[in-house]
């Protein structure tokens, strides 16, 4: 089985996958880490020429071992260079096969990002779309930030994932739109166990209509 969650930034989308994944035995793979550890290994600056020719190097050659040093992958800088990086088209190409041949493995996966319903697997046995509110968005990653002992300048954190949402939106080769057969889960009003229980809900929803039909 797979499932893909897609969502805008600190929609909790990385967090209701992992705990999918956990609940029907899936490996699960946050696309994001993808795009952040191509954004960091860029030297040049956002904008010049070189910048788009070393991201498209770096998305060609990364591998699992890049993807390990997550205190600074999650964090702004990481974030903020993921979405430049996204918008080129070459990158996301180079990051399309890992991703496909992740999703295919025997058994399954759960993957989240943004263009996982749309691009990477339009076949996806269930797929969830995750929406928030900007203010708990903004909130969500303060504390994920506070917990790790960071100062976090909220009205800054806001404008960054507004910023960074607008982007990613206007994205031409992102995918990032609703799939027109994806579950929409607003999680604004819900904690982790909540927005967990209706995720669970929804995949097991439509595992039993889909084992209904002939
Ligand atoms: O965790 P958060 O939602 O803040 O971000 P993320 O999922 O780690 O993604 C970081 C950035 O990578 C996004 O803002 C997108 O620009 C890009 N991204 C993408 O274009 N496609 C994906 N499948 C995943 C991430």
């Amino acid at each position: 089985m797979i499932i893909a969650v897609d969502g805008p930034a600190a929609s909790g989308k990385g967090t209701l996958a992992a705990g999918l994944a956990r609940h029907y035995g899936l490996p699960h793979l946050d696309t994001g880490l993808l795009y952040r550890a191509v954004g960091l290994a860029v030297r040049a600056a956002p904008g010049s020429t070189d910048f788009d020719r070393e991201a498209v190097a770096a998305a060609r050659r990364l591998d699992a071992a890049h993807l390990t040093d997550l205190d600074r992958l999650t964090g702004a800088e990481a974030g903020t260079l993921a979405s430049r990086v996204a918008v080129i088209a070459e990158v996301r190409q180079a990051l399309r096969q890992f991703q496909r041949d992740f999703a295919r493995q025997p058994g399954g996966a759960v993957l989240d990002g943004r263009d996982i319903g749309t691009v990477i697997c339009p076949e996806a046995d269930v797929k969830l779309f995750i929406e928030a509110d900007s203010k708990a968005r903004m909130e969500r990653r303060a504390r994920q930030w506070e917990a790790r002992g960071q100062l976090v300048d909220r009205y800054a954190l806001y404008h960054q994932i507004e910023e960074r949402d607008a982007r990613d939106r206007a994205n031409p080769h992102g995918g990032f739109f609703r799939a027109a057969d994806a579950h929409l889960l607003d999680t604004t009003r819900l904690d982790i166990d909540a927005a967990l229980r209706a995720a669970v809900a929804i995949v097991d929803g439509v595992l039993a209509s889909k084992a209904a039909s002939p």
